[in-house]
């Protein structure tokens, strides 16, 4: 970690970014508890200064200039998983603090028999980051699971319990990632996440495609828990989507870009195909990225970024690449892809202080 921090030990976010990315931040803190994060993200908000929240790292693109406000590292409180025995025998509700590191979450809930987030498993970053892009993989996302989610209104100065229904959640959205407070921010800082589960050790119905070949079930049958866990680590692994400091695949913030929802006839020809209830087409973004010319492991000049080698949609830091570099490569991508089809890709993770 030495050659992420300078002499003076002054934190920069290269440390605490997957994409090892991201210049000296203005002041450091690390907050557990809610009223802890709240007290945090309060007085600098009062004092009208600029503040980041942060979980994993692992969606998040930083300028090498930095961050000049305060950042407030989450971390795992004494308390970090209550079991609350509901009304209904098969279901359990369990809240988690923000600070929790996700997939932890995902290894309890599959060894205590709670079920409906065994497919995402392997997902870097934590609790409180699920609900703001509504994280999915592998046929779940957190929005079929999540009941309610505790925030901070930073625009109201008050915390507030947000039930499912008044989330907005969409692909890859909520308006905890709409609602913005500034640059920096959204206008909620998520506290504490309730999730409903089924109680049982049999998995959902698997909708994957992908997955199910891989168990050897039929698409919608289900599996042991456990065994759709260990299949999704395997099929992420195997697109350099678990974090493994050793391999540079992994230097990413997953996707970069959201798979576009374009009008039926806006679909090129060959381009996979998954029709939304409004009628339009979700297509795959990697398809894209990879006829318009940039094939896995294509690189911009300097070398120092380039797609992962395993999956067309990981932009990634090839161990020495400024957030400049990462840039120049997603700029590259965005505009090939809109040259070759006309369709612009957005960017996923969330930009502090720099723009494609
Ligand atoms: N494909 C390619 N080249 C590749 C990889 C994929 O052409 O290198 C095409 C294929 O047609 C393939 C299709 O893309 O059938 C889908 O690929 P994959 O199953 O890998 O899924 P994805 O659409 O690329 C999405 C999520 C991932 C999530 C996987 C699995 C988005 C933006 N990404 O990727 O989420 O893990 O599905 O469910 O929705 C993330 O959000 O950071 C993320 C990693």
């Amino acid at each position: 970690m030495s050659d992420l921090q300078n002499q003076h030990g002054i934190e920069r976010l290269a440390a605490h970014t997957t994409l090892r990315l991201g210049g000296p931040v203005g002041r450091f803190v690390r907050a557990a508890a809610p009223a802890e994060i709240v007290a945090a993200v309060r007085a600098e908000d009062e004092a009208e200064q600029p503040v980041l929240v942060l979980g994993g790292g692992s969606n998040l693109v930083v300028a090498d200039a930095g961050f000049s406000g305060t950042v407030v590292a989450l971390t795992p409180p004494a308390e970090p998983v209550r079991v609350e025995a509901g009304s209904h025998p098969g279901r359990v509700q369990v809240t988690v603090a923000a600070g929790v590191e996700w997939d932890a979450l995902v290894a309890q809930a599959v060894a205590e028999g709670w079920v409906g987030i065994e497919a995402l498993s392997g997902i870097p970053g934590t609790v409180g980051a699920t609900p703001v892009q509504n994280v999915g993989a592998y046929g779940q996302e957190v929005a079929q699971t999540i009941s309610a989610v505790r925030v901070w209104d930073r625009r109201e100065r008050r915390e507030l319990t947000v039930a499912n229904d008044a989330c907005g959640f969409g692909y890859r959205s909520s308006r905890f990632k709409a609602e913005r407070y500034d640059d920096a921010g959204g206008r909620h800082t998520v506290l504490a996440v309730t999730f409903t589960f089924a109680r049982g050790t049999t998995s959902a119905p698997v909708a994957y495609t992908e997955l199910a070949r891989t168990l050897g079930i039929e698409l919608g049958a289900t599996a042991p828990a456990a065994e759709v866990r260990a299949a999704v680590l395997g099929l992420r692994a195997g697109k350099g989507m678990v974090l493994d400091p050793g391999d540079h695949d992994t230097w990413s913030a997953g996707s970069f870009f959201t798979n576009p929802i374009v009008a039926p006839e806006a679909l090129p020809a060959g381009a996979p195909s998954y029709p939304q209830p409004d009628g339009t087409v979700k297509t795959s973004a990697a398809w894209l990225i990879d006829r318009a010319g940039f094939a896995k492991g294509y690189r911009v000049e300097s070398g120092r970024a380039g797609l992962s080698t395993k999956h067309t949609l990981a932009l990634t830091n090839r161990g020495a690449a400024s957030a400049e570099d990462l840039l120049a490569l997603a700029r590259e991508i965005r505009d090939g892809v809109r040259a070759r089809f006309g369709i612009t890709l957005v960017n996923e993770p969330v930009l502090l202080g720099c723009r494609l």
